[in-house]
Order: structure tokens, then C-alpha cells, then sequence
């Protein structure tokens, strides 16, 4: 089954998936995130792959999507990049039901899991059995220092000796806030940046996200125990190393042997 073919089973578990919890229509962006943007964000996370750690394939690999959401990314990794074995975990049973049904619907959930578990312990996930774990859009959901250090030393626990982990996400230091796109709050403290929302009517999710910078996110890889760190920002869809403003940040890191 290719992913072209499962995309409408993909879209129509969103849609289900918002009516059955009464939230009406799911935006168009959101259905197209789901489906037919999936390619380009899984070819982006590819290409940073590449050039992190310089594997451009997953062929025969078992991979980890850390925060699967509505499963699609797995998905398209599962049945587009021969991934061996494609594990997604999130921690709202809700959209595993919603990831699971739509592979079974697709015909895809042969080397395709779906399970729940928290990124912060990764329960359920065998200890060693991971050869690349990628967070996607995942890791900023914990908001507390401590949270992104227990999920980075969850994902050090899966992986193989030489497994790798890729990490893609919104930068702390980019120029607007990533969810409202309002101007700099995100960089202020919680306390000002409230209070500039109240002034402003800008929008910023301090205490809903927590956003790091590159130089930060390396720190606290190695923290965990990470080797080959390597985290830069997306400036022209390449990763950079040397300049740390960009939308967003790719970083990679390799559990030691
Ligand atoms: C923006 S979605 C990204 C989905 C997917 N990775 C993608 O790129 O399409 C973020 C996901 O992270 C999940 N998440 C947030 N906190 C989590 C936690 N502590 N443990 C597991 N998943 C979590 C959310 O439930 C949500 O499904």
C-alpha cells in the first residue's frame, strides 16, 4: 500500500476523530498536515537525517516516532521509506485509537504499531530495540526542564548501541511566536510575557510548549548521555551550525556503544 493510497483514511480518522469528541470540522490545515503534507515533512526530516548523521535511508531500520499524534508521519515512513518496522507512541490513547484505525482502514498496520506511552518514560518501548527514534513536533510539548531531560533519557534507553535520535522542532530563537506568530513574546519570561499578552492581545503559549534554543538542546542531549550531538537551526532548509536563529531546529545524537 503506498501512502498516495492511505492518505483519505488518514483525513477521514481526523475528521472522525474531532466529530466523535464534539469539536466540529478539523481545519483544512490540520487535515492536510495529516495527508497530503505529509510527504514534504517526512522528505524534510530525511534530508536533516542526512545531513546529521550522514544515513539518508531507513531501510531495514526500527523506527520509534516519539508523539505519533494522528499516526501519519509513521505511516508515511512505514509505507514509503522501507522503514523494517515503524513503532509510534503517544500519550493520548485518543489519537492512538485514531492512528490504529486508520492503518487498519489503510491496510498498512502490517509493520506499523501503535501504542500509548509517555515520552517522559517511554514505558512498554523494550529497552535496546530502537535504531532511530525521531521526535517530531514532540519534545517542545514538555514544559519543564526536567520533563525533556527524563524523555532524552528515555530515548537514549530504546536505541541500540549506534542508534541514532532525531529531534525537529520549532527554535526558541526565531523571531515569532511558532502558534500565533505574534512578535518575540515567546523569547520574554512567562510572568512579562503574560503581561504583555494582557497589554498587547499578543498570544503566547508559555506553559502549553516549551521551546529551546540549539545550543541549548545539545546541552541537555548530552546531559542524558548523547555522543555525536550535532544541532543546528533550518535556515534555507539545510540545517545550520554556525547561525542558531531559524523557525526551526534539527538535531541528531547517537547512543554510545
Ligand atoms: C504536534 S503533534 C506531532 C505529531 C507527529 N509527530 C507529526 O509530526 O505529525 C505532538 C504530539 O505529541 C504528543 N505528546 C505531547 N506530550 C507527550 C508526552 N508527554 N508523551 C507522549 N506524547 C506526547 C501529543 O499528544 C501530540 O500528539
Amino acid at each position: 500500500v503506498t501512502w498516495e493510497r492511505a492518505i483519505p483514511a488518514f483525513e477521514q480518522a481526523v475528521r472522525d476523530h474531532h466529530r466523535a469528541r464534539g469539536q466540529g470540522e478539523p481545519t483544512a490545515a490540520t487535515v492536510a498536515t495529516n495527508g497530503p503534507l505529509v510527504a514534504k515533512r517526512a522528505e524534510n526530516l530525511i534530508h536533516v537525517l542526512e545531513a546529521l548523521t550522514g544515513r539518508g535511508t531507513l531501510t531495514g531500520l526500527h523506527v520509534l516516532e516519539a508523539g505519533s499524534g494522528y499516526g501519519a508521519l509513521a505511516a508515511y515512513l512505514a509505507a514509503e521509506l522501507e522503514a523494517e518496522r515503524v513503532t509510534g507512541v503517544d500519550v493520548r490513547a485518543d489519537l492512538v485509537e485514531s492512528a490504529r484505525a486508520a492503518a487498519a482502514e489503510a491496510g498498512l498496520d502490517d509493520r506499523l504499531t501503535y501504542r500509548v506511552a509517555d515520552l517522559r518514560s517511554l514505558e512498554d518501548v523494550a529497552g535496546a530495540s530502537v535504531d532511530l527514534a525521531i521526535a517530531n513536533n514532540s519534545l517542545l510539548y514538555l514544559t519543564t526542564r526536567e520533563d525533556l531531560d527524563a524523555a532524552l533519557a528515555a530515548l537514549l534507553r530504546v536505541l541500540v548501541p549506534d542508534g541514532r535520535v532525531v529531534i525537529y522542532q520549532a527554535n526558541l530563537l526565531r523571531l515569532s511566536e511558532p502558534f500565533s506568530a505574534a512578535p518575540l513574546v515567546h523569547l520574554l519570561p512567562a510572568r512579562l510575557a503574560g503581561a504583555v499578552a494582557r497589554v498587547t492581545g499578543w498570544r503566547h503559549s508559555h506553559g502549553r510548549v516549551r521551546l529551546v534554543s540549539p545550543p541549548g538542546l545539545a546541552r541537555a542531549m548530552r546531559r542524558a548521555g548523547f555522543a555525536d550531538v550535532r544541532v543546528g537551526a533550518m535556515r534555507g532548509g539545510s540545517v545550520s551550525r554556525s547561525v542558531p536563529v531559524g523557525r526551526f531546529l534539527a538535531g541528531a545524537g547517537r547512543r554510545p556503544t
